[in-house]
């Protein structure tokens, strides 16, 4: 899917424009709100924010956004329509019917709703086989799980490809089969919600004692095995059955009180608003916005280093962008390759600097390393070719720091090759600023190793031929200035 439309561009809508646009997606929004320009912008600072800490991978060139006037203007053309308007039956039937005036008849599409049955969303649609409720969770653009349910009229190829789509934006896409009110994950969060607002208001615990009692619990807990692997844990060796007879019994005590609701009034409104405000209030919602961001990224980093829950959905994320990156640099391999070729470009995200704002001392051995693993690529050295047993190792690296750069600006590297026969591969990087400043350069010996006896080797003959050929190509050019240099020599 290449162009998306987006109806609705309030909280949700707004996280999954940011979403569709990191992954290099167009996107037509149509919101009438007078502020919505605004309010997306800040949400699409914030998810430039969280993603350039949450991989390190090159990610998509982005995706535009279209600003449209009308709903007409923003389906045409659209593969997916996502709709994100209020929480009412009535508003999202007259957005259907609007939109499928004017959308493709295969496009797909996908309501956020929290809560309202896709039976009930679809009964009006002149095609209601591709209809399907993607209930995502906010922010959008940094939670994985989507709940996926079809209604009576859904078709499963709608299911079945929106999945796809989800899964390739780097989400976790759960089919929940059979259609409820408030589907999967709202059922429970209500249930805790609730029980929250007893407690609060019969004196038990204020909400910041509440907030402390789940986030250093169970809330670290269910964020990497959820519910039943805790509790089958919980249950000792003997595992569930014995966790289910210790605790059964109490399933008939007084413990919640989930089918009496407190009464909503001024006076529970004011005890919440007034305890919330006393707990966070020295906080700017953007403030939170920024610090649960960055926490988000934190848990699926470590839970990706522990493969885990999470974490594997984010390692799956970056494995499939690391393909795309080796499909993009064998096109450009494909290109002219008798001058040095272009290893990558990134804009510097903002914790790549130091106090002054500059690129840090270390980015720039992770800029050469990465243009080296480009060019890796580009000769057939890429993950399939790793994974039997054989790859290069770089033995020596001299970097010469020329210029400097700042946070946001646009940087990138092309990659001379030196030498490219037996088991050597010498290359020179330039990195460069967008504007043409020449701000580093590195020079790097690798060696071509086998991954298994963990001594040098020949390359195989495919990559062994195709870094030939491009020494070849490259020593026609001239040395470039700096290259044999060592420490100390004057500049
Ligand atoms: N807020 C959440 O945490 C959350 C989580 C998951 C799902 N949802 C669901 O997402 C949907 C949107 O919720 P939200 O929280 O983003 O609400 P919101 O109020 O923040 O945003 C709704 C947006 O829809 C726009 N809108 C109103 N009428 C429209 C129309 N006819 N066409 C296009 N846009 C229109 C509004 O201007 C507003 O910007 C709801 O169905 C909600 O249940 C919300």
């Amino acid at each position: 899917m290449k162009t998306v439309a987006c109806l609705g561009g309030g909280v949700i809508g707004a996280g999954w424009v940011a979403r569709l646009l990191e992954n290099g997606i167009d996107v037509q929004l149509y919101d009438p709100a007078g502020n919505a320009k605004t309010s997306v912008q800040a949400v699409l600072d914030n998810a430039e924010h969280a993603y350039a800490k949450l991989t390190m991978a090159q990610r998509p060139v982005k995706g535009t956004l279209r600003w449209c006037e009308q709903i007409q203007e923003a389906v045409s053309g659209a593969d997916l329509i996502i709709e994100s308007v209020p929480e009412r039956l009535e508003v999202k039937q007259a957005v259907y019917a609007e939109a499928e005036r004017y959308a493709a008849v295969d496009a797909i599409f996908a309501s956020s709703t929290s809560g309202i049955m896709p039976s009930d969303l679809q009964a009006q649609m002149k095609h209601p086989e591709r209809l399907i409720v993607a209930h995502p969770f906010n922010p959008v653009y940094l939670l994985p799980v989507v709940e996926v349910v079809g209604g009576k009229g859904t078709v499963p190829a709608t299911i079945e490809k929106a999945q796809a789509f989800y899964r390739d934006m780097g989400m976790k896409p759960v089919h929940v089969r059979k259609e409820i009110e408030a589907f999967v994950a709202d059922r429970l969060l209500e249930a805790i919600w609730r029980e929250s607002l007893w407690l609060i208001k019969d004196g038990i615990t204020t909400t910041e004692e509440l907030d402390d009692i789940v986030r250093y619990g169970f809330g670290l807990r269910y964020a990497q095995m959820g519910v039943f692997e805790t509790y089958r844990i919980a249950g000792g060796e003997a595992g569930m059955r014995h966790f289910l007879a210790q605790f059964g019994p109490c399933l008939t005590w007084p413990w919640t009180k989930l089918m009496d609701v407190p009464e909503y009034n001024d006076e529970l409104v004011d005890l919440i608003a007034g305890q919330s405000d006393a707990q966070s209030g020295h906080y700017s919602i953007r403030e939170l916005e920024r610090i649960r961001d960055d926490n988000l990224v934190a848990i699926q980093q470590a839970l990706k280093a522990n493969e885990w829950g999470a974490g594997l959905v984010l390692a799956d994320y970056e494995k499939k962008l690391f393909d795309k990156g080796a499909s993009q640099d064998s096109t450009q391999a494909t290109n002219d390759t008798s001058q040095p070729i272009q290893t990558s470009r990134r804009r510097i995200p903002p914790d790549w600097t130091d106090y002054n704002n500059h690129m840090n001392e270390a980015r720039y051995l992770q800029c050469f390393g990465d243009a080296t693993d480009s060019f890796m690529r580009m000769i057939g050295c890429n993950a399939a070719y790793i994974d039997k047993g054989k790859s290069f190792f770089t033995v020596e690296t001299h970097i010469r720091h020329l210029d400097e750069v700042r946070v946001n600006e646009t940087i990138y590297t092309t990659t001379q090759v030196l030498k490219g026969e037996g088991k050597k591969m010498h290359l020179f990087h330039h990195l460069y600023h967008d504007d043409g400043r020449l701000l580093a350069t590195g020079e790097h010996m690798l060696l071509h190793v086998s991954l298994e006896t963990r001594s040098a080797c020949l390359p195989e003959a495919e990559v062994a031929a195709a870094l030939a050929d491009i020494a070849r190509q490259h020593k026609e050019l001239s040395l470039p200035e700096g290259a044999g240099r060592s420490v100390g020599q004057t500049l």
